[in-house]
Order: C-alpha cells, then structure tokens, then sequence
C-alpha cells in the first residue's frame, strides 16, 4: 500500500535506504562478513567471461555492474541488451556465465536468451526481484534483491537493488579470488543508505530544479562520463517514461560528435559530477554547451562541487556513486512529471512487466 504517499514511485524512491541495509543484512554471515552461496562464487569463478543479459533499467545496472565485476573481481564483463542479443550473438568465450538482471523476472526478451543459452549447456545467474519468477526458475542460480514489491511503472528502488548486489557479488567472487579491495563493502554500502537518506530528505531541492529546469522544455540532456555516463542513461530514461520529455543521456565526449548541433537557447543539460578523474573534462563538456545557450544543472559529488552546482551529493565510494546519484535524477522525473501532470505511476503505453519480445 502506498499509504500517505500521492505515489507508488515516490514511496519506493524513499525505500532505498531501507532495502539498500536489508540488502547488507541478507547477505552477511553470522560474522558480519558479505556472502553469497559457494555454488554461486564458483559458478561465477569458473568463468572466463561474465555475459550479462538485460533490457530497460536493468540494463542500465548491468552497465554499472560491469564496472563492479571488473575492478572487485577482475573478470571480464559484456552487457547485451536482450532483445538484440539473439541475432547478434557475439563470440562467446569459451567457458560464459549469463548473468540475466530482471526485476519482475518475467521480461520475454531475457528470458528468450536465457532458453537460447540454456541449449548451448552454458551457466546460467538470475539477478531478481520476484523469488519464484520464470527467470529464477528457469536459471542454474539466482541471487535475489529484497526490494520489496515494486509496484510503479517507473523503476527505481530495483535499480539500486541490483546494483548493491551486483557489487557484493564483485566482492565476495574477488575476495575468493584473492583480489585485495581497498575498502570494507558492507561499510561502504550502510554510508552509501545514510546518502541516500540525507537525498530523500532533499525533495525541496529537487522539486525546484525540476521547475527551473524542466517545467515547460521540448527536450533535455543528460551527460557524464566513466560510471555517470551509465547513471545519465537512466536518468534520461526515467525522465522520459513518466514526463514524456524527449531525453538523452550521452557520454559527455561524445557530445562533439553531433549531439551538440541540439543545444538552442535555454536547452536542460543535466551533467553529472562525481569521479575525479573525469571531472576537469566533464566540466569542460559542461563550458562547450553552456556557450551554445544551454542551462546546465550540475550535480557533483562534495569535494568536487564549483560554485554554481545545482546540487552536491554526499560523498560516496568513487566507484559506488551510482547508487547515490541516481536518485536527484529520480526526484527531478518524478516532480517534472508532476509539473506536467502525467500519470507518475502508470505512464502511457507501459507496463510493469514485458512479456512479449
Ligand atoms: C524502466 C523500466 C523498464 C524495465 C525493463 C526490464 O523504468 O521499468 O525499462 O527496467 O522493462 O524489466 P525487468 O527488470 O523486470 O526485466
């Protein structure tokens, strides 16, 4: 039930900090150390490529689980969007696990891969929400997200679920690896919940950007580079689906190459900065648009904010920032949505789960 809340989706923007520590909770020991089952760790050990299957949001965490996997477990990653993946098969390697990330656990296009796959005799994780989905059932294995139900079109709360667990996954597969992480994960994702507390309790700030920004635009940009790039992807789709506003989420170095013609007077450009080794180039992303007219909200990260940032998020593990920055990125789809008043939870011509390909 979404009890004092107008919506479904703001409800579960707010259960983030909640499912992020349930999360840590469900997956530690009786010593309080992150675990995943040895069947899992092995699986994912005895593979020479991790081939990540997905669509929509869940992509947009595959994208980011990538990054995850490589550096924590220093295993090669692909992310294939699922419907295209039957046709442009790529060369596997030669001992694959398919990874598939679903929240409803039920998207056709996913699961068509997974039978696809499951031909071919190779491994198969399901990354879910829903224990008992066809994903799980049909997989070798699943991990699942203890997001508890999602119930608004939009997702959000599964987004930050899967990325949490993909991240544990990256550790607890490294540390039997013998990776040394520089950091305690565990510790990292309870500061990650507090950041997002202190974003939830920022809808004021988020609501005005959304009306500075977003009240009465044709279209808008999102840019970033490294892991902001993925986070852009989702903020742009977010903001499509529930405002209808056309959106764009770019890599901010790919904006030279022909996006730029876009920017009029007045254009959104909504670019994130949070990783310091992109951050002199990301602004300088930000100075080329901004002298085309564009009105750019910068949300950065504390340390490496500037003067006129629109917004400056707590600060985060470098590499686990997309679990915090994602949420502004909601709030400001959710209240440009409001602003134009659309069905936030029910936006035309979706639905909650695809189960046609
Ligand atoms: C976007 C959204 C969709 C889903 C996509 C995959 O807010 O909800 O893009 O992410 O349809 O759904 P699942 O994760 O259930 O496979």
């Amino acid at each position: 039930e979404k009890g004092t809340y107008p919506h479904y989706m703001l409800k579960e923007i707010d259960e983030q900090p909640v499912v992020i520590r349930k999360i840590i909770q469900q997956y530690q020991d009786d010593q309080g150390e992150l675990t995943i089952s040895a069947d899992i760790i092995d699986a994912v050990n005895e593979a020479d490529r991790i081939y990540i299957i997905a669509a929509g949001t869940s992509y947009h965490a595959g994208l980011v689980g990538k990054q995850f996997i490589e550096k924590m477990a220093h295993i090669p990653v692909e992310v294939h969007v699922a419907s295209e993946f039957s046709y442009n098969m790529p060369l596997l390697s030669e001992k694959p696990l398919f990874v598939f990330i679903s929240q409803s656990g039920e998207t056709a296009d996913s699961r068509s891969v997974l039978v696809q796959v499951k031909e071919h005799g190779y491994k198969t994780l399901t990354i879910t929400n829903v224990p008992g989905s066809t994903l799980s059932r049909e997989a070798d294995h699943t991990l699942l997200l203890f997001a508890g139900p999602e119930i608004a079109v939009a997702s959000t709360k599964a987004y930050t679920a899967q990325m949490a667990v993909l991240s544990i996954l990256a550790a607890v597969a490294g540390k039997a690896r013998g990776v040394n992480l520089e950091f305690d994960l565990s510790q990292e994702l309870g500061i990650i919940a507090n950041g997002m507390e202190v974003l939830c309790d920022s809808k004021e700030e988020m609501e005005e950007i959304a009306r500075n920004f977003l009240a009465t635009t044709r279209n808008c940009f999102f840019i970033g580079r490294a892991v902001d790039y993925y986070v852009g992807l989702e903020g742009s789709l977010k903001l499509k689906e529930i405002s209808y506003i056309q959106a764009e989420g770019f890599a901010g170095g790919e904006l030279k190459h022909g996006t730029i013609a876009l920017i009029e007077e007045g254009t959104p450009i909504i670019a994130l900065a949070t990783q310091e080794h992109v951050n002199l180039s990301i602004r300088g992303n930000v100075k080329e648009v901004v002298a085309r007219g564009a009105n750019p909200c910068i949300i950065s990260m504390k340390g490496l904010e500037e003067e006129d940032d629109a917004f400056v998020l707590p600060v985060v593990n470098e590499l686990l920032t997309p679990l915090v920055s994602v949420i502004p990125l909601q709030l400001i789809s959710y209240y440009a949505a409001l602003h134009r008043d659309c069905d936030v939870d029910k936006p035309r011509n979706l639905a909650k789960s695809v189960t046609v390909e």
